[in-house]
């Protein structure tokens, strides 16, 4: 059943099996109100269709682009390009959608928003689709990580059956909704990145300029392919180099070497840029914290290349 906290009319989505005779109240995750619990008669039975809730995106379901930013290796900017490509992509006129699948839930903290309720609340179905995302920006929806997701692997881990569907069955209300859906997910390989790779169609791999991570990249190519295996139409699309530095030698030689293994999937590179690593403490994509830094630069190039039109923000 649906119950709509009195205080700040959010909705609230209750399995009535799961309560017992003895609980007589609740409490709002949003407001923090506590109220009494509503007796079965009294409430909405049907939640309102999501589509109320978001804008009006022209993407079917088929067009709905699902793009999910991946590498194993940590801190190679994985946060910082799904975050000012999602953006970038909304202030260029599409609905996007942010999905954070990390435990860290740091696509918030850079967004500058607080979000009470998020992915987890969404895949164990605690709370009704839209009351799972924030408008974080305009036209840009986000689905907040965070660390109660690491309760939503267990879940996953225990499933019997089509465990790496989970996701894509959670995200089944937003088909549609959006012209892009962009994916954040965690350093490592765990049961909730494959089943980002299981939802998406799109890899977009940040790359930085390091050795070490030229391996992290071969390694993950091989996992992306087991599940390729599986997942037909998955594809790595997009390679984009990060944090280059043309003082550094060796930065400049792998770039050369990748470009010449991956040349059509390979993206303008983004340099390495100090107000990228400043905007997060803000709350702001570089778009807003330094418009005309080499990173908003880069990141405008990199929106560009995903939508494919050349003319966007310019
Ligand atoms: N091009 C860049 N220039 C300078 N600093 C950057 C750049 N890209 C990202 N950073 C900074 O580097 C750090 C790591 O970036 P980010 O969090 O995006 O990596 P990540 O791959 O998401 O990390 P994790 O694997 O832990 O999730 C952050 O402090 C970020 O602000
Ligand atoms: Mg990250």
């Amino acid at each position: 059943m649906i119950i709509v906290c009195p205080s700040c009319k959010r909705q609230h989505k209750v399995d009535e099996s799961r309560l017992s005779d003895k609980v007589k109240a609740a409490k709002c995750v949003f407001c923090g109100h506590k109220f009494p619990i509503p007796k079965p008669g009294d409430v909405e039975t049907e939640p309102p269709a999501v589509a109320e809730a978001l804008p009006a995106a022209e993407a079917t379901a088929s067009s709905m682009r699902r793009i999910a930013v991946s590498l194993s290796k940590g801190g190679v900017g994985k946060t910082t390009t799904a975050v000012n490509l999602a953006a970038g992509l909304a202030l260029a006129g599409f609905n996007v959608l942010l999905v954070d699948t990390d435990t860290q839930g740091q696509a918030s903290y850079m967004l500058g928003v607080k979000p009470k309720a998020g992915l987890t609340e969404l895949m164990t179905g605690e709370l009704i689709p839209q009351e799972c995302l924030v408008k974080a920006r305009e036209r840009l929806w986000l689905l907040a990580g965070g660390r109660a997701l690491a309760g939503v692997k267990r879940l996953i881990a225990r499933k019997d059956f089509r465990g790496e569907m989970t996701l894509s069955e959670a995200l089944t209300p937003f088909e549609g909704q959006f012209d892009y859906v962009v994916v954040d997910t965690s350093p490592g390989w765990d049961v909730l990145t494959i089943n980002v790779l299981f939802y998406v169609r799109e890899v977009l791999i940040p790359v930085s300029l390091e050795v070490m991570t030229i391996q992290g990249l071969l390694e993950f190519s091989r996992s992306l392919a087991s599940v390729q295996n599986y997942h037909r139409d998955l594809t790595l699309k997009y390679v984009v180099p990060t944090f280059l530095d043309k003082r550094v030698k060796q930065s400049e030689e792998i770039l050369q070497q990748l470009t010449s293994y991956y040349n059509s999937r390979m993206c303008p590179p983004i340099r390495y840029n100090v107000r990228l690593s400043e905007a997060p403490g803000y709350g702001k994509t570089i778009y807003e914290y330094a418009p005309g830094s080499p990173g908003a630069k880069d990141y405008r190039d990199l929106v560009r290349r995903v939508a494919g039109n050349d003319e966007l923000l310019s």
